[in-house]
């Protein structure tokens, strides 16, 4: 029988390429969002992809009432949750926003499941929660420390998704640790879209490289790294996506378990490798200024890769020309 699965965040960036790699797993889709930060076009999307239109609840992940009802009008085998605010910048000026979306919104959706007699939730963590690496790579043991009131939530969250597993062991959770998703899916039909100035490195890339943006400023060419600049994990989102249906199989198969695992590649990429990589995919000349550090910043960061090809059988299979490639394609689609 088809199982249903409930997708908070459904209709944003990762939720989206998500719902694609589900649907097309043969599970039966119900988003719900708050449209905070995406659009309904994304069903369409989504719906010409797969040719199926995932069921969209538009709705807050902190109304109970909300929640009840979806839990009671279907019948869900399990939750994939990625609603929530993201922005590290925003999360420090506005902090009680990010308490109230990712931790109240996580204590409003656990209850609901707990009501509904729902005992698999997939969580969207970050590697963010290893704050400034000790050692590299970063193995799902490495201490957790948060600078900033977004990694704060996070780390809460996983707390308490922990307190919840000892105190019901038959939950049935992952808390996956994503290190830094970038690209879109190969039609070109989703992807990222941030609204305003992006935050992150691609999406700002993308948009010089378009020329809605005059020149990258690359935060910091001073770091303890090969050339410089920052290194970072970059992971294509398609396989984040297959990362995230081979954890809900694990979760759904095996024994009840608290699963953590880091999503990444494995390889470090520095800020010039990735600046680089878009121009070949764009052909464009891509112009940036070396500028100061960026306060907070880590100067690398990759995953150790072992844990989730042990448990879930997964790797990452798409390089970063691949990575730049999509997330081209997609930035052509959205601004023509
Ligand atoms: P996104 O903003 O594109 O998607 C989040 C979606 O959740 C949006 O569509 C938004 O409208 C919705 N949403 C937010 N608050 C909600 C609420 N209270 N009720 C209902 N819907 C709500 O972000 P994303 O990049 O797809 O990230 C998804 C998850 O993955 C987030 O939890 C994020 O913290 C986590 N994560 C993201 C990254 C990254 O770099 N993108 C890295 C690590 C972890
Ligand atoms: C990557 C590299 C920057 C922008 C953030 C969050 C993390 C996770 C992923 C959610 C760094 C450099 C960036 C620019 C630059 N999100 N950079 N110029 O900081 O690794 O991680 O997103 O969980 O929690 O902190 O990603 O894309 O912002 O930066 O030089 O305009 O690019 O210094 O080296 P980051 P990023």
């Amino acid at each position: 029988m088809t199982q249903t699965i409930l997708v908070t965040g459904g209709t944003g960036f990762i939720g989206s390429h998500a719902t694609v790699a589900l649907q097309q797993a043969g599970y039966r889709v119900i988003i719900i969002d708050n449209l905070g930060n995406s659009s309904l076009a994304v069903l369409d999307a989504i719906a010409h992809i797969t040719g199926i239109r995932p069921e969209f609840a538009q709705g807050d992940i902190r109304d109970p009432e909300t929640l009840q009802l979806l839990f009671r009008a279907h019948k869900i085998t399990a939750v994939l949750h990625f609603a929530g605010l993201k922005a590290v910048g925003e999360s420090t000026q506005m902090p009680l926003a990010y308490y109230d979306n990712n931790v109240h919104g996580t204590v409003q959706l656990l209850t609901a499941m707990q009501q509904a007699g729902v005992r698999s939730i997939v969580f969207s963590s970050s590697a963010t929660v290893y704050g400034d690496p000790q050692k590299l790579p970063l193995t799902e043991d490495h201490p957790r420390s948060a600078t900033n009131p977004y990694g704060h939530t996070k780390l809460v969250v996983e707390d308490m998704l922990e307190n919840l597993y000892r105190s019901e062991p038959d939950w049935r959770i992952a808390r996956l640790r994503y290190f830094n998703p970038v690209g879109a899916h190969p039609s070109g039909l989703i992807g990222e879209a941030p609204q305003g100035i992006p935050n992150n490195l691609m999406p700002y890339v993308a948009q010089v490289a378009t020329g809605q943006r005059p020149k990258v400023q690359v935060f910091g060419n001073d770091y303890n790294t090969p050339d410089g600049t920052g290194v970072r994990d970059y992971i294509h989102v398609m396989d984040l996506a297959q990362g995230h249906v081979q954890a809900l199989r694990y979760c759904l198969e095996k024994e009840p378990e608290l699963l953590t695992v880091n999503l990444g590649t494995g390889t470090g990429y520095s800020v010039l490798d990735m600046i680089r990589a878009f121009e070949q995919a764009s052909g464009k000349t891509i112009p940036y200024d070396l500028v100061a550090r960026r306060p907070g910043d880590i100067a690398a960061c990759w995953a150790d890769t072992e844990m989730a090809y042990q448990k879930l059988g997964w790797r990452a299979e798409k390089g970063i020309q691949e990575m730049c490639d999509d997330a081209w394609r997609w930035e052509m689609t959205r601004t023509s």
